[in-house]
């Protein structure tokens, strides 16, 4: 932890329009600075800095703060990292209290491999543009490829010379440790230049520094390797690594999307022509940590693949990836099997932009499509195919996008919704049950989760004094707290290992909104809301709620299991007198189809009520329509429960 007496001395400090002018091109108005906001996309200046204030402020977009939020904004860095960012800068020291030894040491060795790679960039860009192999092998070969010397100095690319060891040679002589240099990948086992006569991409962290390099031959030799990329360090985990995101996050932030193509050269060329919102793989598949990353910035993402059809399903799929994450993906194919720096090239800014635009098909419908437009005539194959995509649609965390894309899907495929609903339910049951053992496996401390919940429920001082009205006592609605509560954690070992709270709400679906009580429906709101944004349900925070009506409530309702036992005097009709222990999910069942049932009865009194007292005999006959709509719809309730979205 940084003491608050330094965090105090950098925040005096750091002198904002310094900080930001590194970011954002400022130029004087008045006492303060302005230009074009990093966070949205605009033509007139709104972001404006003020030296005296030490504050920054956007009108277009609102954001504003100090230089420490302006640095966890733009550079996604955490608190301390901000800070640290500063402290470095104006030479302030932090003393570092807290650390141990090792981590001390883990920090030490990261920094020295960074300064490495940093040594070892420069060398590489400096033989790019100033050895004559380098200008006339390296630079030209990036000059025929079309780029310009702005764009390989943005990227800071380079080139190896052909000498077995000019490189380790010079390192070495720099006092460079050989084994460092080694384990970085960037001088052999055996003492020579690991990259030889290649032109260098330099990989770089999301915050600008080296972290790797692949390096790409320049003739067709048939056996050496087109790219050679270093090798996993400390530093460079090509998991975590997106090509050009140090360069792409600000616009594609600013753009609120992500274009994600294959190749390096993909990267170079697209940025170099004005769309600078694109970031490469690098070979390997998608993994979720890039995907996360991405995230960061954006929420949107375009994929471009190379035009051939063969492998084109297979990638689809890989995007679940993005789903799950909860982006959204649309995948363009270039015509022709061009890739995007070809095709670029070939057509123009212009004509590329609106290719992309007039071609990007949402993913999940782009499958759909494809699978209806080879195998309409290939019932078991089109069978095959549409499990998989199921797969894919039950990953969508979102009930309603879900719901809508399935409509979408029977659509195309020329299914009957029902039954594509089925079986995505059936999947979202799987991912759900996945999910909360995920969850419960990252628990967060009971400690915090009580914290957490008195900070982000407000207290309801309305209810607060008359507490729990009686009139508004509906045991039915407590019923269901009651099993909310008690099996809530519970696993449903019936119901594919989904948890008790998520087999309740499957059960009861949105029909929770008309609990007449509101400490009921607070409680059971909250702990749907929580449940997705990901938090596991637990009582306990329940238990320790500041409002001490839901704290004893649940303290009721979690200590006395047979709370309901003497409800028969009060008019309800019990189903089972087992202890419900026994079986929760029956429990859950129950608890939820008695709060349907009397549901139902009321409504049916009400309706029977109106009915009778109208003596208008038009208005009569529209009654009795709806009143047996009505009927219907709670006859088929308990069969709709099974094709409800979930
Ligand atoms: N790749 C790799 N190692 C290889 C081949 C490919 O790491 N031996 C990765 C690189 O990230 C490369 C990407 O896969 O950028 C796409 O490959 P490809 O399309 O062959 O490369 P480009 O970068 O597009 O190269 P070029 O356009 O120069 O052929
Ligand atoms: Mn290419």
């Amino acid at each position: 932890m940084i003491p608050p007496e330094i965090i105090e001395e950098i925040n005096s400090t750091a002198k904002i329009e310094e900080v930001i002018d590194e970011f954002v091109n400022l130029k004087r108005r008045g006492v303060n600075m302005i230009g074009l906001c990093p966070f949205h996309n605009e033509k007139t200046p709104s972001f404006t800095v003020s030296p005296s204030k030490n504050l920054f402020k956007c009108f277009g977009c609102g954001k504003g703060g100090n230089a420490v939020h302006f640095l966890m904004e733009h550079e996604q860095f955490s608190y301390p990292e901000a800070l640290k960012f500063l402290a470095e800068r104006y030479n302030i020291k932090i003393p570092e209290i807290e650390r141990t030894d090792e981590q001390k040491q883990a920090d030490q060795e990261k920094q020295s491999l960074l300064i490495i790679n940093e040594y070892a960039q420069k060398f590489f860009t400096k033989n790019l543009f100033e050895s004559d192999e380098g200008r006339t092998i390296g630079l030209s070969y990036f000059k025929h490829r079309g780029l310009l010397e702005s764009t390989i100095e943005t990227f800071k690319l380079g080139y190896s010379p052909k000498s077995r060891d000019q490189f380790t040679q010079e390192a070495i002589k720099n006092g460079y440790n050989l084994d460092k240099l080694k384990s970085l990948g960037l001088v052999s086992q055996s003492g020579y230049d690991f990259y030889r006569e290649r032109v260098i991409f330099p990989f770089h962290n999301i915050s600008g520094k080296v972290i790797g390099f692949g390096g790409r031959i320049l003739k067709d030799q048939a056996k050496a390797p087109k790219y050679l990329n270093s090798p996993e360090s400390s530093i460079y985990n090509k998991r975590k690594t997106l090509y050009g995101l140090y360069q792409a996050k600000s616009e594609i932030r600013k753009l609120n999307q992500c274009i994600l193509v294959e190749g390096y050269t993909d990267v170079l060329s697209l940025y170099q022509n004005g769309i600078k919102n694109v970031v490469a793989s690098s070979g390997t598949s998608l993994t979720i940590e890039q995907v996360k990353l991405i995230k960061r910035f954006s929420d949107n993402t375009v994929v471009l693949y190379d035009g051939d059809q063969a492998g084109q399903n297979a990638a689809l799929r890989g995007l679940d990836i993005f789903l799950e994450n909860n982006l959204n993906v649309k995948v363009v194919v270039l015509p022709d099997n061009s890739d995007p720096d070809s095709y670029i090239q070939k057509v123009g800014t212009e004509s590329f932009k609106q290719y992309i635009s007039d071609n990007a098909k949402d993913f999940i419908l782009k499958l759909a499509k494809n699978i209806q437009d080879t195998l309409a005539n290939d019932p078991v194959n089109k069978s095959i195919q549409i499990k998989e995509l199921v797969k894919s649609l039950s990953k969508i965390s979102d009930q309603l996008k879900r719901s809508l894309y399935i409509k979408e899907c029977a659509n195309i495929l020329e299914l009957a919704e029902n039954s594509l609903i089925k079986e995505v339910n059936r999947g979202v049951r799987n991912e759900i049950g996945k999910k909360t053992k995920e969850i419960n496996r990252a628990r967060p401390a009971f400690k915090e989760n009580v914290e957490y919940f008195n900070k982000t429920i407000p207290e309801d001082h309305s209810q607060k004094d008359e507490g729990i009205q009686l009139d508004s006592e509906r045991y039915q609605e407590r019923d269901i707290i009651r099993a909310l509560l008690q099996h809530g954690q519970k696993e449903c070992t019936h119901h594919e290992n989904i948890s008790g709270l998520e087999y309740l709400r499957l059960l009861i679906g949105e029909s929770f909104l008309e609990f007449k009580n509101k400490t009921y429906l607070k409680i059971i709101s909250k702990a749907f809301e929580d449940h997705d944004n990901g938090i596991s349900f637990s009582a306990n925070r329940f238990i320790d709620h500041s409002d001490k009506h839901i704290s004893s409530l649940a303290v009721d309702l979690l200590s006395d299991p047979n709370s309901y036992a003497n409800w028969e005097e009060k008019g309800v009709q019990l189903q089972t007198q087992r202890p419900i222990d026994e079986n929760h999910e029956k429990d859950i069942f129950q608890s939820v189809m008695r709060f349907f049932m009397t549901y139902f009865k009321e409504q049916n009194l009400i309706w029977k009520e109106k009915i009778s007292e109208c003596t208008d005999d038009a208005t009569r006959i529209i009654l009795l329509t709806a009143y047996k709509k009505f009927k219907d719809e709670m006859r088929e309730h308990a069969s709709k429960l099974n094709t409800v979205i979930i």
